[in-house]
Parts: structure tokens; C-alpha cells; sequence
């Protein structure tokens, strides 16, 4: 079996699983490669026997590159396919909204693995959540995943889809379902701050450029920001001379209401036990 599994990562968690799927396929005699969603292909989607999409989560949901990729995709007519997702504590709809774009395309989901990702997130209240993630234990989780994903669909199982979560196949109504549901990136850039340059600092490498999502970055000469931005932060937290920057002061409140610690343990996906700092 051919296995290709396409995502969309910024800081390398959800590729760090992704990698470690396609070790486990390959360990159970499949070929499987992964693909950056960057350099996806319809191509890649249709080649292949069982296809993984996989994404990291923002604002509880799949962001803008991902669903647009697969809104684009051609018809996917009964093919195999699963997801996966990589949050910081409140994912909300991020696998159902991989699951609900590939089934509208008319694809069979076979279930989805959410696994723990250190938050990169600039926010001072944000950033550093769930450090070291995902761990050897969570990549094991991915690993096992990924093991029953390959059984032969004729198998018939005794148990359900080995760590795959339930709101992967069927839409859940939570709190942060509800969050992701009322928000959207034109929503995201009222609220908050949009990262602002200095010049001084820029040495024009460009990096920002090809590193945006959304292709909202342009050098005129300077790096300029349109009106795509997801607010991301990605621009902001890999700039290598740090030229970015954002006044937190009111935003950080905004984000802290809806994404405090309290709020992720009572409503998100924090497992008993489970260290957020
Ligand atoms: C801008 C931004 C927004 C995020 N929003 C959420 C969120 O709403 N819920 C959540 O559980 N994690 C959230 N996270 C955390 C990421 O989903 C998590 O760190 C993920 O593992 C990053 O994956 P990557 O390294 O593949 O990009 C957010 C991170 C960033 C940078
Ligand atoms: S990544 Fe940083 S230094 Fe490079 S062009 Fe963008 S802002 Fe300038
Ligand atoms: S401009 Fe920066 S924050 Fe906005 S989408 Fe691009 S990388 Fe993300």
C-alpha cells in the first residue's frame, strides 16, 4: 500500500508525528511519505492508496491553508483516508473539520489522532504551554495510530480504531467547538494585533516571505503585510533577526479569557495529570 500523508505544521510537531506515522507504515510493509502542505500536489492526493491529512490547530479549528487545500481538491470518490492533529489543549473541531472537508469530497475517514504540541504561540500567557510536546509517550500514541490505520480494511476489528478520538468522526458541541465555530480570520484580525516591523532589524532575507501561510508577505522593499493574515505569528516567532514585533497588552486579555488554564482543563483536551506548564 501507498501511504502519503500531507500537513501543515509551522514548528515541526504535527511533521514530527507525521514522520513518525510513516515510520510505523513502513515498519508494517507499506511504503509512506510525507508531504509539507507547501508543496502538496492534487497529484499527491490521488496517487496514493490511503491518504493522511494533518494540521496543527488554531483557534480550536483547522486553519485557512489546510481546508482551503483540500475545498480545492478534486472529487475523492470512496478513498481511504485518515487525519490527525497536533493543540495545545483546546482543539476543538481541528480533526472534525479535516474529517467533514475529505467526506465532502467523498472520501472514507477512517478515524483521527490528536496529539499534545508545545504552544509557540507569542501571547505571554500562551507561550510555552505543554514544553517538550509532543513527547516519546505521544509519539508512541501516533505510532499506534497509525499501526491499526494499516490493518486491511477487510480485517474486521474487534475494538474500535486504536487511539483515534471520537470527535474525529463525529462533530462534537463543546465549548471550544463553539469557540472555533464563532470565530473566523476576519475576526482574528479585529482582535488581535497585526505583527509590526522594524526596518532597522530586517536584513531583507525574505524567510517571512516564503515561511507565510497565506502568502501575505511582500518585499517593497521592506516586508509588507496584505490583508490575508490568519495571525498566525509564524513571521513574528521565526524571524531570525527578531524584526518583528506586537504590543500584547490588550490582546493578551482577549486571548486569556477564552484560553486560560482553568478553562483548557475544564474544556479542552488536557488528560488528568496532564502538565500544561
Ligand atoms: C497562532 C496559534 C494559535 C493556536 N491556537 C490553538 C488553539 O486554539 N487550540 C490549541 O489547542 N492549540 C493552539 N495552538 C497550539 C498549536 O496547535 C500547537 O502548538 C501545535 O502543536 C503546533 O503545531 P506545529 O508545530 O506543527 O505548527 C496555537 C498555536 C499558534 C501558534
Ligand atoms: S524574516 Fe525577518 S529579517 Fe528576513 S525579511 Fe522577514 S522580517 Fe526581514
Ligand atoms: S503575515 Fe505573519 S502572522 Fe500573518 S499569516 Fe503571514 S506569517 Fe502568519
Amino acid at each position: 500500500m501507498d501511504v502519503t500523508m500531507i500537513y501543515f505544521s509551522q514548528t515541526g510537531n504535527t511533521r514530527k508525528v507525521a514522520e513518525t506515522m510513516a515510520t510505523a507504515f513502513q515498519e508494517a510493509g507499506h511504503s509512506a511519505r510525507t508531504v509539507p502542505l507547501k508543496e502538496a500536489t492534487a497529484d499527491d492526493v490521488t496517487k496514493s492508496d490511503l491518504l493522511g491529512v494533518g494540521t496543527s490547530c488554531m483557534t480550536s479549528q483547522a486553519p485557512t491553508p489546510i481546508k482551503e487545500f483540500l475545498h480545492n481538491l478534486p472529487p475523492l470518490e470512496g478513498r481511504r483516508t485518515f487525519v490527525f492533529a497536533t493543540s495545545g489543549g483546546a482543539s476543538g473541531r481541528v480533526l472534525y473539520d479535516l474529517t467533514h472537508l475529505l467526506r465532502g469530497k467523498g472520501a472514507d475517514v477512517a478515524g483521527g489522532v490528536l496529539i499534545r504540541g508545545e504552544v509557540h504561540h507569542p501571547a505571554p500567557c500562551l507561550l510555552g504551554h505543554f514544553r517538550g510536546r509532543p513527547n516519546a509517550e505521544d509519539l508512541n500514541r501516533a505510532r499506534r495510530f497509525a499501526t491499526a490505520v494499516a490493518e486491511p480494511i477487510s480485517a474486521v476489528r474487534s475494538s474500535p480504531l486504536a487511539e483515534s478520538r471520537p470527535e474525529a468522526i463525529k462533530p462534537r458541541w463543546g465549548f471550544y467547538d463553539l469557540v472555533a465555530s464563532l470565530s473566523s480570520d476576519r475576526l482574528q484580525r479585529v482582535l488581535l494585533p497585526e505583527p509590526k516591523l522594524d526596518p532597522d532589524r530586517c536584513d531583507l532575507c525574505e524567510w517571512c516571505v516564503n515561511e507565510c501561510p497565506m502568502d501575505n508577505i511582500t518585499m517593497q522593499p521592506h516586508p509588507i503585510l496584505g490583508g490575508k493574515c490568519i495571525r498566525c505569528y509564524r513571521c513574528l516567532t521565526g524571524c531570525p533577526q527578531k524584526a518583528f514585533n506586537v504590543n500584547w497588552r490588550f490582546s493578551n486579555l482577549a486571548i486569556l479569557s477564552l484560553y486560560n488554564t482553568s478553562f483548557v482543563r475544564w474544556f479542552g483536551d488536557v488528560e488528568p495529570g496532564e502538565q500544561v506548564y
